[in-house]
């Protein structure tokens, strides 16, 4: 990675976000600008550092998603916390066209989340524990796989990003706290406490 591989990350109130992406042309993967996208894509996710990130976050509104999660970016979550979240290690997973359906039996998950786009904030987020997820990779193969846990939700939220979604959109809105705030009263707590606390119900 260098530097000029880092692009600028698109903030909220930019109508790209709020566009649904176009789909990439398969035939597209295989041109060198597509590869160096995917590459910078990583690139900015790693410095950032974050868990995902669409390409209309950097400017392009192409179908295309960067998704990777490892333990050192659980930062102080204790075990417990990282076992009701079912956070695990995803590897680095570019996601091409993606469509992405629910596994109802899986049932529902609510916790804070956050976007590079809306630096500073966090707020609860429920979604589905596990999905589908039909797409193609970065060298044009089908994706077709189910997901379950924080990778779940990672893939939900970016699924949003190329609908024109933001989190925010889903969250509830009595939950919206800066990240000093989520540090200072919320992190190693249970959702329900927050619940309580700032008087949201907990679906
Ligand atoms: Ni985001």
């Amino acid at each position: 990675m260098t530097d000029e591989d880092v692009l600028a990350i698109v903030q909220c109130g930019d109508p790209i976000l709020r566009r649904a992406a176009e789909p990439v042309d398969p035939a597209d993967l295989r041109t060198a600008e597509l590869q160096r996208l995917i590459a910078q894509m990583r690139a900015t996710m790693e410095d950032a550092p974050g868990v995902g990130l669409a390409a209309p976050q950097v400017g392009v509104p192409l179908s295309l998603a960067v998704l990777q999660d490892s333990s050192e970016r659980w930062g102080n979550l204790s075990e417990e916390e990282r076992a009701v979240r079912e956070r695990t290690d995803l590897p680095f997973t570019v996601l091409v066209n993606p469509v992405v359906t629910p596994v109802e039996e899986s049932g529902l998950a609510g916790f804070y989340e956050g976007c590079l786009s809306v630096p500073g904030l966090g707020a609860l987020v429920v979604r589905h524990r596990a999905v589908r997820v039909e797409a193609l990779d970065e060298r044009g193969e089908p994706v077709d796989r189910v997901l379950r846990g924080w990778p779940a939700r990672i893939v939900q939220h970016e699924a949003d990003h190329l609908a024109g979604r933001l989190y925010l959109d889903r969250a509830e809105p009595r939950s919206l706290s800066t990240s000093e705030n989520y540090a200072r009263f919320w992190a190693g707590r249970p959702q329900a406490e927050a619940a309580a606390a700032l008087g949201f119900t907990l679906s």
